[in-house]
Parts: C-alpha cells; sequence; structure tokens
C-alpha cells in the first residue's frame, strides 16, 4: 500500500509506520517535524493547527490514511476533506472515551456516544473532541474506520502508565499492589493496534471497532508479577485490598496507573466487548511481550517516563505509598 500517516513519530503512529514498513508499504507521514523520522519514509512538513498546515498534501494519492489526532477535531476534518477523491481510505484513531453511557458495561460498537462537533477546535472535554473527530473524518467519505482504542500500552508509550509501574518495581522494596489480584484487565498493545488498522485498511473495513484486549486477557496480579519479574524480581507486592487504598484517599488510575477497582465508576473501561475486532481478525499478544519490550525501550533511553499527555500528575507519591504500608 502506499499509506498516509498523519502524525507518525509519537507512540501510536509510530507503531503503524513501523509495521507498515514491516510489511514493505510506500509510507509518507506528515508532522511538525519536531522527532526525527524513520529513514525509509517520505516526510512532509506541516502544522495542522495552521491555515496552510496541510499544503504539504495538496498534490498525492495514498491507498490509506492513518489520522492519529487527539486535539481539536478541526484539524480532521480538514484533512479529511483535502484528502477525500485521492486516498481509498481513512482511519481516524478514536477513543472509546465517546461512549456516553459506560454505565450500560460491556460497552460495544451500538452504545450510544457523547455530542461532538466535526469543526470544533475546543479540547477541554476529550470524549468530546474524540467524537468531533470522528464526526470531522467522515467528511472523507463512506470508507472511514473508526479505531476506538482502549487503554494504549506498548514501547515509546508516552503517557507513562505502564513505564511508571516498571520504574516503581525497579525501584524495588515494600510495594503497594492494588488488588484484587485477580482483577480483570483490558489495554491493546501499540503494535497490535497498528496490525489490525493497517490489515483493516486493506480489507477496506469501515465503521467503528473496539480495539482492546478482551477482558481478562491478563489480570492485576499477571501484570504487576511480570513487571516485577522483568525488572529483576526486587519489589515485594504488599496485595491491598480496594477499600483500604480507596479510604487512604489514593486515585484510582492516575496515583496507580491502570488500576480501576471493582465498582469504580470507570470500571467498564476494563469490561468493553470486542467481538467484532475478533471477528475482523483482531491479535493481542501476551502481556510478557508488552512488558518485556517495554522495560527494553525505556532501559534504552533516560530514567525517567515522559508525561505529555497526563494532565493530573501521574503515580503514587512514595511518601503516600510509605504511610500506607506501614
Ligand atoms: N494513550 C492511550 O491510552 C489512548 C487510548 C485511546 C485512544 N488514544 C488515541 O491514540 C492516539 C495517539 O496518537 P499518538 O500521539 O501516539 O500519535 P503519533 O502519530 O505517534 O504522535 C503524534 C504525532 O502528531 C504530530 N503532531 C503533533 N502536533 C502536530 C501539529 N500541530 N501538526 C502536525 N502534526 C502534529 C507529532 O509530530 P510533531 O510533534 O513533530 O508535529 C507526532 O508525529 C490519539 O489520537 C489518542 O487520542 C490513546
Amino acid at each position: 500500500m502506499r499509506l498516509l500517516v498523519l502524525g507518525g513519530t509519537g507512540f501510536v503512529g509510530r507503531a503503524v509506520v513501523t509495521e507498515a514498513l514491516h510489511r514493505r508499504h510506500h509510507v509518507t507521514v506528515l508532522n511538525r517535524g519536531h522527532r526525527p523520522g524513520h529513514a525509509s519514509v517520505t516526510t512532509l512538513v506541516g502544522d495542522r493547527t495552521t491555515p496552510d498546515g496541510l499544503t504539504a498534501l495538496h498534490t498525492g494519492t495514498w491507498d490509506a490514511v492513518v489520522d492519529t489526532w487527539s486535539d481539536a477535531p478541526r484539524a480532521v476534518l480538514d484533512a479529511a476533506t483535502l484528502l477525500a477523491g485521492r486516498a481509498a481510505h481513512y482511519t481516524y484513531i478514536s477513543s472509546r472515551s465517546v461512549y456516553a453511557a459506560p454505565d450500560t458495561a460491556p460497552l460495544s460498537e451500538n452504545t450510544p456516544v457523547v455530542d461532538g462537533t466535526a469543526d470544533s477546535t475546543d479540547t477541554t472535554d476529550y470524549a468530546a473532541t474524540k467524537r468531533g473527530g470522528e464526526l470531522a473524518a467522515q467528511h472523507f467519505g463512506d470508507r472511514v474506520l473508526l479505531a476506538r482504542a482502549g487503554l494504549i500500552l506498548g514501547p515509546h508509550e508516552d503517557v507513562g502508565r505502564l513505564p511508571w509501574w516498571l520504574h516503581r518495581l525497579a525501584r524495588g522494596g515494600p510495594t503497594l499492589a492494588p488488588g484484587p489480584r485477580d482483577l480483570p484487565l483490558q489495554y491493546i498493545d501499540a503494535r497490535d493496534l497498528a496490525a489490525f488498522v493497517l490489515d483493516a485498511a486493506a480489507d477496506h473495513r469501515t465503521g467503528p471497532y473496539n480495539l482492546v484486549s478482551p477482558p481478562g486477557h491478563t489480570t492485576m496480579g499477571e501484570l504487576l508479577d511480570t513487571a516485577n519479574t522483568v525488572t529483576g524480581g526486587h519489589a515485594d507486592l504488599r496485595w491491598t485490598d480496594p477499600d483500604t487504598i480507596l479510604a487512604a484517599g489514593i486515585q484510582p488510575w492516575t496515583e496507580l496507573p491502570i488500576w480501576l477497582p471493582p465498582g469504580h465508576e470507570a470500571a467498564y473501561l476494563h469490561q468493553g466487548d470486542v467481538t467484532r475486532a475478533l471477528a475482523a481478525g483482531l491479535r493481542v499478544r501476551p502481556v510478557t511481550d508488552t512488558v518485556t519490550d517495554t522495560w527494553a525501550w525505556l532501559r534504552s533511553r533516560p530514567a525517567e517516563p515522559p508525561h505529555r499527555h497526563t494532565r493530573a500528575a501521574l503515580g503514587l507519591d512514595p511518601a503516600t505509598e510509605q504511610a500506607l504500608l506501614s
């Protein structure tokens, strides 16, 4: 395929580019050029927030476009409109955050979604922003795939969730492990997400797909045991019941990344229905691969995990953890 990736040098887009090159596709990326791109891709430079940001895309044809945009929908609208008629397929990397009725878990593609506005320049509400991006992408035409990703993990993760756990376990010692151990988790490795969207583009699949592992692909216990083993086995995991953690005022998801205790208002994020994606060929690699490869990536770069997208502080303050454990 001749593939155009809008973005392509961060986390998900980078994984798409890497997988596409592995498949010997011809890859073009468009971004501002702030980070080095892969030597084997054609790099076009443009700032999608500026009026002339898409000038480099005024010519060219592609078999598929993958748009990783996470900010205001207007940029997706501009790209989808410009590329309609010159590309055969458009994938927008969306999110399961678009669902409006999370208390009706498990979420399926038929669950109602929040309102969004295709030409919005507002980013204050993430769910509305992603839904607006979905509506904007549909200005491309009827060959649009909405990749509603769940929690995304893997090498180059720029939110810092799994990196925080890996650094914490590598530090070792008594370590707060949020229970229950058998808490089922859902996530998708960015590389599996990349493989799915490239397969789906080649197959001309359209419409929304929830893209995350089946519920219980792993558990909190397996994730932390694996991460502890991979980082050297220095941590003494102290499994603690959710009520004790919540009573201490510790925030699930942000202070203890990935963890959403049973009954939490966002617990549905680990209970989604992925029947449609599995039927379309979604494959999810073992948790060991994701954890091992993420640790290998972290060790190849400066020690502190990145926090680029995180609005709230990520990870648990050591003093708070120590106070609870003691
Ligand atoms: N993390 C999760 O758990 C999660 C879950 C569900 C959905 N998602 C979605 O997954 C997607 C993740 O995408 P990603 O950030 O990993 O994509 P990416 O394509 O790997 O990285 C972002 C790209 O956008 C480019 N970019 C940033 N600002 C730009 C601008 N003004 N004009 C042109 N290009 C610009 C960056 O390059 P330059 O800086 O050089 O311009 C970079 O290449 C998002 O849409 C997010 O909403 C994430």
